[in-house]
């Protein structure tokens, strides 16, 4: 039988009487790469907040691997949507990283030779290893957005939660980061909000539509559904459907 990373039943939110989702219910394997798509405020930051216990919901349950979000924070690595880092700020590469192993620090705070070796093995998992020692600030969108998947790896998490990961980067990096993705595919479970729509059908696994109501599609399903206009602009599906690898 498959093991379930993340189960949601009924869940309803609302920020002071604003409801943003409602009534929400669905499951992702473990191992499986999920996306979340939506049109903006449809309450896609939300669930991921809410699947990190940041907020609680109104109503109905999440299980992240069989319990409780307070309880799972440790096997829940997070890519936030923007992260605006001064660039003067003087901080390398590697210290960014080393921010993901805050939670597992001691009370005395100091980092362990073991958190710099799992830092610099995050690096490598995401093929910059030779920038350990740059300035953050000085990297490309697509050299930091790495460096912040690799501060979401370096705690060994079981589920990776990315919020729009290349919404700020070049077409080129775009991809980039896409392949590095793949190459994550099975060693943990993914759930990725993007708005490419192309992405969510020839990468994931589950296509998670989000707007107040949730919906599954498989990737399949998109092409056809988008006919009946989610979003408000028109798609382009400019690429022919592939076959995940
Ligand atoms: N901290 C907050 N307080 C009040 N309302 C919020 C807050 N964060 C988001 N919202 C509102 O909730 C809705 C969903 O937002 P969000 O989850 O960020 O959507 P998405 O990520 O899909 O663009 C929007 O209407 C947004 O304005
Ligand atoms: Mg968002």
């Amino acid at each position: 039988m498959k093991q379930i990373a993340l189960k949601l039943q009924h869940l309803s939110f609302a920020y002071q009487d604003q409801r943003v989702l409602d009534n929400v219910t669905f499951q992702i394997d473990k191992g499986s790469f999920a996306g979340i798509i939506g049109p903006n405020g449809g309450g896609k930051t939300t669930l991921l907040k809410l699947i990190m216990g940041f907020y609680k919901p109104v109503e109905g349950t999440i299980e992240v691997f069989g319990q409780p979000p307070a309880a799972s924070m440790q096997l829940i690595g997070y890519v936030p949507q923007t992260v605006r880092f001064d660039k003067q700020f003087p901080i390398s590469v590697l210290e960014v990283v080393l921010m993901g192993r805050l939670s597992h620090l001691p009370w005395y705070g100091f980092y362990s030779n073991k958190d710099r070796k799992a830092a610099i093995e995050a690096l490598e998992r995401v093929a910059i290893a030779d920038l350990q020692n740059r300035a953050f600030g000085t990297l490309s969108g697509g050299q930091a957005q790495r460096t912040l998947i690799a501060r979401a790896l370096v705690s060994s998490p079981a589920l990776l939660l990315l919020d729009e990961p290349t919404a700020s980067v070049d077409p080129q990096a775009q991809n980039e980061i896409y392949a590095l993705l793949n190459t994550l595919r099975g060693q943990l479970t993914i759930l990725m909000v993007t708005h490419d729509l192309n992405v969510a059908i020839k990468l994931v696994d589950q296509v998670i539509c989000v707007q107040n109501h949730v919906f599954v599609l498989s990737p399949e399903e998109v092409c056809k559904h988008f006919a009946f206009g989610l979003y408000h602009t028109p798609l382009d599906i400019v690429t022919p459907f592939q076959e995940k690898p």
